[in-house]
C-alpha cells in the first residue's frame, strides 16, 4: 500500500475510504515530528492537507519520495505550493464543488449585515422586543457591491447579488475580459465606489493585509465589509478600529487572522456577523470535496493525470 502523511484533520467518511487503500501516518500534531519523519519519511509518497493546515517547504523537502499533495480545500495558501512545484510535486485542490455554498454564505452575509439580521435575532432572544421595536437597517437593493477577486466564487456571488438588485463592481489582478460588471483599476478605487466590499480573492502572502485601514475607510461610515475568503487578507486590527470608531457601519466575517481565535472586540460588537469558517460546511459539499481528494490521489497513483491540479505558481 502507498504511504500517505496526514497533516490536517479530514472528515471521517473520507478517512474511511482512504484507509482502505493507503497506509496513513498521522502528522497532525506529532509529539516527536523528527522521529516520526525519520521512521516513515522515505516511504511517504503523498500528503493529505487542508485549507488551514498544509505542509511547509521544510516538510516537503524532507520527504525524498513525495509525489503529490492533495488538499481538502480550494484555497492552497496553507501549503507551500511553490516549494512543492519546484520539486515536481503535484498539488491538487477542490475547486468548483464548493463555489455554490461559499457564494450562498457570502450572499447571506451581504443581506445579514446591512439588514441587521443577526443583531435582530439577538434582540428578540434577549426579550428586548417587549421594550420596543428595533432600530432600522439598510436596504441592499440599488447599493454597490464591490468584489475583490472575481474568480469562480466572486462571479457566483455577483450572479446572486444581481438578483437582489445590487450594482456590481470588481477589482482583480487578472484581466477578466468582457463582463457586465464595472472593473476598477485599483482596490482603493473599488472600495471608494462600494457600499459593500466583498473579499473573494486568494489568500497567501501576496494578499496579506491588502484590505488595510485606508481601503476600509474608503468603504465609508455607511459601508460594510464581507469576508468569506481568508482572514489575513484583511488587516484585522484596522478593521476592529474602524468598526469601533464608526468609520465602517458593519462587517460579516467567516474567516479570521489567527482563527479559531477571534478578537474579543469583534465578539462584543453588535454590528458584526461572525461565523466559524462554515462557508463550505454542508454535507453535500464536504462529500464532493472529499471525493475530489480521493479521486485525485487515485488518478495519480494509477498513472493518470490528476483531476484538479493547482496551476503552476512558480514565477
Ligand atoms: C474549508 C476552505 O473549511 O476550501 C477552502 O479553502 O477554506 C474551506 O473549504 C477548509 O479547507 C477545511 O480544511
Amino acid at each position: 500500500m502507498v504511504d500517505l502523511l496526514q497533516v490536517s484533520v479530514l472528515p471521517p467518511f473520507l478517512m474511511e475510504r482512504l484507509e482502505q487503500k493507503y497506509t496513513i501516518h498521522d502528522f497532525i500534531d506529532p509529539a516527536d515530528p523528527e522521529a516520526l519523519l525519520e521512521e516513515v519519511g522515505p516511504k511517504i509518497r503523498g500528503i493529505l492537507a487542508g485549507g488551514m493546515k498544509g505542509p511547509n517547504a521544510k516538510l516537503i523537502n524532507s520527504l525524498p519520495n513525495l509525489e503529490i499533495i492533495s488538499s481538502f480545500s480550494v484555497g492552497f495558501d496553507a501549503t507551500d505550493v511553490v516549494a512543492a512545484q519546484a520539486r515536481g510535486v503535484i498539488v491538487t485542490h477542490t475547486p468548483e464543488v464548493l463555489t455554490g455554498d461559499v457564494a450562498d454564505l457570502a450572499m447571506a452575509f451581504i443581506l445579514m449585515a446591512p439588514r441587521r439580521i443577526g443583531e435582530s435575532e439577538r434582540y428578540l432572544r434577549k426579550g428586548k422586543w417587549l421594550q420596543g421595536r428595533m432600530d432600522l437597517g439598510t436596504t441592499v437593493r440599488g447599493k454597490r457591491l464591490g468584489i475583490l477577486g472575481l474568480g469562480r466564487i466572486g462571479k457566483a456571488v455577483a450572479r446572486r447579488a444581481e438578483v437582489f438588485g445590487l450594482h456590481i463592481g470588481y477589482f482583480d489582478i487578472k484581466p477578466m475580459g468582457d463582463l457586465p460588471y464595472r472593473s476598477y483599476a485599483t482596490l482603493m478605487d473599488l472600495a471608494e465606489a462600494s457600499d459593500i466590499l466583498l473579499v473573494a480573492c486568494e489568500g497567501g502572502e501576496a494578499n496579506r493585509n491588502v484590505v488595510n485601514a485606508e481601503v476600509i475607510e474608503a468603504i465609508g461610515p455607511e459601508g460594510f465589509l464581507v469576508n468569506t475568503a481568508r482572514g489575513p487578507i484583511v488587516d484585522q486590527a484596522a478593521l476592529v478600529a474602524a468598526l469601533r470608531d464608526r468609520k465602517l457601519a458593519g462587517a460579516a466575517l467567516d474567516v479570521f487572522d489567527g482563527e479559531p481565535q477571534v478578537p474579543a472586540e469583534l465578539i462584543a460588537m453588535e454590528n458584526v456577523v461572525l461565523t466559524p469558517h462554515i462557508a463550505s460546511s454542508t454535507h453535500e459539499t464536504r462529500r464532493a470535496m472529499g471525493d475530489l481528494v480521493y479521486d485525485n490521489l487515485r488518478a495519480h497513483f494509477a498513472g493518470k493525470p490528476v483531476l484538479t491540479p493547482v496551476p503552476p505558481q512558480l514565477g
